[in-house]
């Protein structure tokens, strides 16, 4: 891609695990109206797997993959193999260590330790003017906006809004894991981050009382279980005790097995 940025063409880059859905054609188009190129990255990072997650079943459809990026307006597609993108020598981990604390960084330890070492040496293969993110991983968008400023990396971050089912359901590649019923439970996050959103506008500005309301949303599905509910900065993801600021709220819920993130901005 060289050439191209000598040629003064701007590069747009989407990095994915693949299994797409419309989330990720939806970062693509963006990308493709904002840049002259865009890339995109489908790798299973190890890295960001702990040795109790889902890597080995986590879902993959390399043609299918293909066909939604060509379909999507996407130049190149790099999809590389572990062994050869972690060689046996490889060694060096990039660490982001205040954002990266909390939420589903105390969840899964090691795991945006992970996101930030493949991100950065995916970002020096690209070579890219701009790179694009969903919000609906809010705290890995935070933590890569962190790594570019405090690195100096010459690089765009844009976020993009989450894309979601009519229902209110965030698109995530884990949804294929749902049973009928789970995905039927799985409305839950909707329903409590909304319920956080209504307490604010109804003047509570207790963190811990705004909390409870979506616990209590929670705890009304039996499949449900939370791993956590947190509200925070908007802007720096630090936790809040008063609703004062730009605000937004945060869950992780386990469905059966199936670990289900979502976030909503509340104020
Ligand atoms: O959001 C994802 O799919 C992954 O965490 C990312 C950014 C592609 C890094 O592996």
């Amino acid at each position: 891609m060289l050439a191209e940025r000598a040629r003064g063409q701007r590069i747009g880059f989407v990095p994915t695990m693949g299994f797409l859905h419309d989330g990720h054609t939806t970062l693509m188009k963006v990308a493709r109206e904002a840049c002259d190129l865009v890339a995109v990255s489908i790798f299973v990072n190890p890295k960001q797997f702990g040795p109790k997650e889902d890597l080995s079943r986590y879902p993959r459809d390399k043609e299918g993959d293909l066909r939604k990026c060509r379909d999507a307006g996407v130049s190149i597609v790099f999809m590389p193999e572990p062994e050869a993108f972690y060689p046996p020598l490889f060694e060096t981990m990039v660490s982001v260590a205040k954002t990266s604390q909390g939420f589903c960084g105390a969840a899964r330890p090691g795991h945006f330790d992970g996101v930030t070492t493949v991100v950065l040496k995916l970002f020096n293969l690209a070579q890219p003017h701009e790179a694009f993110f969903g919000e609906k991983d809010f705290q890995q968008l935070a933590v890569i906006r962190a790594m570019v400023r405090d690195l100096s990396l010459p690089i765009t971050v844009t976020g993009v809004p989450t894309v979601r089912e009519p229902d209110g359901l965030a698109l995530s590649s884990r949804n294929v894991y749902l049973s009928s019923e789970e995905r039927h439970d799985a409305l839950v996050l909707r329903r409590a981050l909304e319920a956080m959103k209504t307490g604010v506008e109804s003047g509570e500005r207790s963190a811990k009382a705004i909390t409870e309301l979506a616990r209590a949303e929670i705890a009304g599905v039996e499949r449900a279980r939370v791993d956590y509910v947190e509200v925070a900065d908007a802007l720096t993801l630090a936790q809040r005790e008063t609703i004062d600021g730009p605000t937004q709220a945060l869950l992780a819920v386990f469905i059966g097995r199936t670990r289900l993130i979502d976030n909503l901005r509340i104020l």
